[in-house]
């Protein structure tokens, strides 16, 4: 039986932006199937729980059926190795991203012997982050066609929540 080539394509995706959503779908076109998974990550604060930040990334990739959602906690290499994964899948979107993901992919590659994929996102996307995207919104202005419609409204209502 053929092995499944699965990547990996892991983040915080507190919330997740059109620029992931481009890059999940360049990748699963390239591979059987993409795991989106998100980090468990204790020490920093992120403004959605892990539940929603999960829930959100269930209902905006629903549409694609070779893409799953998942959480890991710890070293990233671990849980690609816990899932059969040959590759780890990460967006660049400009020179300023490079030292950073290089670093990262070595360290994993050391780490867990596993290679990682670069891919690029369209060039409408390339200046977003999801810390912009926060931002922009907590001080209300329109993130209109940079986000889901619906991750959109889930941010106004956590951030008039806080
Ligand atoms: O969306 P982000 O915050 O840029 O994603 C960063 C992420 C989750 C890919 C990275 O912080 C990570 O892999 N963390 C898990 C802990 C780990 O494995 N650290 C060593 C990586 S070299």
């Amino acid at each position: 039986m053929k092995r499944e080539v699965i990547a990996i394509c892991p983040g915080s995706f507190d919330p997740v932006t059109n620029a992931h959503l481009d890059i999940i779908e360049r990748g699963r076109k390239l591979f059987d199937k993409v795991i989106v998974s998100v980090l468990v990550n204790l020490e920093k604060e992120p403004l959605f729980t892990v539940k929603e930040r999960m829930a959100m990334l269930t209902d905006v990739t629903n549409q694609w059926d070779n893409v799953e959602v998942d959480q890991f906690e710890g070293l990233l290499v671990n849980h690609a190795a816990s899932r059969n994964v040959c590759a780890i899948l990460r967006g660049i979107r400009a020179v300023s991203d490079f030292d950073y993901e290089f670093q990262m992919a070595l360290m994993n590659r050391r780490l867990g012997d596993v290679e990682t994929i670069f891919l690029v996102p369209a060039e409408a996307y390339t200046y977003l982050s999801s810390s912009l995207v926060k931002e922009v919104v907590a001080l209300g202005g329109s993130v209109e066609g940079l986000v889901p419609a619906e991750v959109e409204r889930l941010l106004r209502r956590k951030l008039e929540s806080l």
